[in-house]
Formats: structure tokens, C-alpha cells, sequence
């Protein structure tokens, strides 16, 4: 695997400048997290700087790359190209980054949708992605303060968040997103807790 600074060298070179400050600041935010809530900083760190290791490729490329890798797409993903970069940020990652822990692959997979039951390690990069300090929408604070209150009430009002979003703007949803978040709510102590 690239070490830490050849992996900061790696995404700068390859994304935009703008995706390159936000990966840096998705991977701060990632560590802060990961003290937080007792997990590795280090991998917390390097799965915040992969995350979008794919967001640069072409349409076609990331198609064919989830042709090459037989990858099923659903309907929803087959109609929503912003989700490809996640779907094949893992293959990328351990191409292009020599990444191998399946930990931080998962996490870099599901860094757009979330799905149901995910590991801490995804749970905060799901929501380091959305609250990262260049990050800006109208309940952005309130997610912020719930993260670290409690990372499950950050992740449920993230997901929360990102479902009215899509809503509102009618657009697709794509149903990990439903199922992590329908999750949370199967919990009963998770909703009695989770109340603003
Ligand atoms: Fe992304
Ligand atoms: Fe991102």
C-alpha cells in the first residue's frame, strides 16, 4: 500500500483541486471521528483520502470498469452515474493505492448511499463526506453537533438529511440509503434517544 503522503500525492494529482480539499478534509474530519468513537485514526485517514479516488473518471470508463468486474448494478444505480465513483472507488483504491483492507474498502463503497448495518468505520466516512469543514446546506450544523454527540444520531439525521434532499428535488433514491436508515429506526432505544 502507498503510504499516507503518496496517497495525498496520488488524489492530488488526480482530482480537481476543489475534490482534492474536500478529500483532505473528508480524512481530517474521518480521524477526529475515529478518536472519538475508539476505532483506528490511520485507517479512518487513509479510507477519508480514498474515498473518491474514482470521482475523475469518465462515464465510460467507470461503465466499463463495472463491466470488466461483473458488477450488477440496480435499477436506481444503473440511472444515477454520481453513484458509479463509490461503486467502483474500491477497485480504484486497490489498483491505483494498493489499499487491501477490506474495512476501508467497505467504507469507500458505501461513502454515498450508506447501507443497513454498517461498521463504524463506514458510518463515519459517510458522514465525514457530508459534514467535512467545506461542506455548506441549511441543518449542516445540527448534523455536526449530532455527530459528535453520538455518531449513530449524526449518521440517521445525515441520511435523514440526504433522503428529504432527494425528495424534494425528485429525485432517485437508492434504497441502501432507505435501508440504513430504516436501521436506525428498527431500534427502539435508537429512537427514543435520537429525538432533537
Ligand atoms: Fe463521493
Ligand atoms: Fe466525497
Amino acid at each position: 500500500m502507498l503510504s499516507i503522503e503518496e496517497i495525498k500525492v496520488y488524489i492530488k494529482e488526480n482530482l480537481i483541486e476543489e475534490r482534492y480539499a474536500h478529500s483532505l478534509g473528508v480524512a481530517e474530519t474521518a480521524k477526529r471521528l475515529a478518536i472519538l468513537n475508539g476505532i483506528s485514526e490511520e485507517k479512518a485517514e487513509i479510507a477519508g483520502l480514498a474515498h473518491d479516488v474514482a470521482k475523475n473518471l469518465s462515464k465510460a470508463r467507470m461503465k466499463e470498469m463495472m463491466e470488466e468486474n461483473n458488477i450488477m448494478l440496480s435499477q436506481v444505480e444503473e440511472k444515477n452515474p454520481n453513484l458509479w465513483h463509490s461503486i467502483i472507488a474500491p477497485i480504484e483504491a486497490k489498483e491505483k493505492l494498493g489499499i487491501e483492507d477490506e474495512e476501508i474498502l467497505d467504507a469507500i463503497r458505501w461513502h454515498t448511499t450508506g447501507k443497513e448495518d454498517m461498521s463504524i468505520l463506514t458510518k463515519i466516512i459517510y458522514i465525514s463526506d457530508m459534514i467535512e469543514p467545506s461542506r455548506n446546506f441549511d441543518s449542516i450544523e445540527d448534523i455536526r453537533k449530532f455527530t459528535l454527540e453520538d455518531l449513530d444520531k449524526g449518521v440517521y439525521y445525515g441520511l435523514t438529511h440526504s433522503i428529504e434532499f432527494l425528495l424534494i428535488k425528485n429525485l432517485l433514491i437508492d434504497e441502501n440509503s432507505m435501508r440504513a436508515r430504516n436501521y436506525f429506526l428498527f431500534d427502539s432505544k435508537f429512537k427514543a434517544q435520537s429525538k432533537k
